[in-house]
């Protein structure tokens, strides 16, 4: 096989990118040109059964990483898995572990449950780990594509996550019915997918300046409209699968500019992978650096404590519409006697 060549657009953001580096700009480039087969991350959804699945050595992993999360050996299926077909596994990027991984630091100040909206949510990733590793009182799983929502609610399903509701609304609609009323609101943003080569997926034009313009434009409106939901004191988590700055770094600086009333918040344990593309704290995983294909994190807060607002939280504060799609969690099968 013909080994394919970069673009120039890909050098010259591998270049911008890696400045420093002549050898990260080359190996960034490799990951995504000539992608090797990688282990998904797996996240439990009941306690997890060390050794059941085909997993790298746990020494190996971040020791904060928490305990219902396993890496598989790469090329591992678990399609077919027990685990899987009992709905107690749930399998996903290892960067959407890393990236999601940050609303850890954000239980600091919130309620023991809060109540948590995940705006762009199919097909359900970041609201599994956040069902998982906070256990919201309150999930709402947003899609704006109805082609997505029934994947959304068949993997919520599935995995039987507690407590959660869908719903299929503009970041602004759902802004403007339940302002202030979340404690923690994850943007899984749609983006120019550019981590998407490093899994072997063709995405033409992902590194056209007028593809991340784009994203960049949207992205800034949806974290807008996902900051309105949130209360003082409360957290916004903005992550990425793509490695332009103009939608990462670029998107959270332009929000920053207007939105004096947020800042943006330290994850102490994914210092290792900190943004040295903005003077506010942020973290890009990279696929030549990580098992998982790449992405980005940053963590938001509203300024103040959740005691200042009076309008918050509780069910009662969100519209009973809001509330019209519950997830009925899919029954355990009865072990035959
Ligand atoms: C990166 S995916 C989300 C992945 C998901 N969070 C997960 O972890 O499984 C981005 C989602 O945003 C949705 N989306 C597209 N345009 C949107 C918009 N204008 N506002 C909100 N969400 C949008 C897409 O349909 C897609 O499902």
């Amino acid at each position: 096989m013909t080994k394919k060549e970069p673009s120039n657009l890909m050098r010259k953001s591998a270049s911008a990118l890696f400045a420093d580096s002549a050898t990260d700009q080359g190996d960034f480039l490799t990951a995504l040109l000539d992608p090797q087969p990688r282990g998904n991350a797996v996240l439990w959804t009941v306690p997890r059964r060390a050794g059941e699945l085909e997993t790298v050595d746990r020494s190996t992993l971040p020791v904060w990483l928490p305990d219902k999360v396993e890496l598989l050996q790469p090329g591992v299926k678990i399609g077919l898995s027990p685990a899987y077909l009992a709905g107690e596994i749930y399998s996903l990027d290892y960067s959407s572990v890393l990236a999601g991984s940050a609303m850890l630091a954000a239980r600091t100040g919130l309620p023991e449950s809060p109540q948590v909206l995940d705006l762009c949510a199919a097909p359900g990733g970041k609201s599994l780990l956040a069902s998982v590793l906070l256990k919201p009182r309150l999930l709402l799983s947003n899609e704006v594509e109805a082609k997505r929502l029934g994947i959304l609610r068949h993997n919520l399903s599935r995995c039987r996550v507690a407590n959660a509701w869908t719903q299929r609304l503009a970041p602004e609609e759902l802004a403007s019915l339940a302002p202030l009323a979340f404690d923690l609101c994850l943007i899984d943003a749609p983006c120019s997918g550019q981590s998407l080569l490093a899994k072997g997926i063709e995405n033409p034009g992902c590194f056209h300046p007028s593809t991340v313009k784009g994203n960049a434009r949207r992205q800034l409106w949806i974290l807008e409209a996902g900051a309105r939901t949130v209360a003082a004191g409360g957290y916004v988590l903005y992550t990425t699968c793509t490695f332009a700055p103009r939608e990462n770094e670029g998107v959270i600086g332009k929000f920053l500019a207007k939105a004096t009333d947020f800042e943006v918040i330290e994850v102490p344990h994914l210092a290792e992978w900190s943004s040295p593309l903005a003077d506010f704290p942020g973290y890009r995983f990279y696929p030549h650096q990580i098992a998982g294909a790449g992405g980005y994190a940053a963590l938001l807060r509203r300024k103040g404590n959740r005691n200042d607002e009076p309008a918050t939280t509780g069910r009662g504060d969100l519209p009973p519409p809001l509330l019209d799609y519950p997830v009925v969690p899919s029954p355990r099968e009865v072990e035959a006697s």
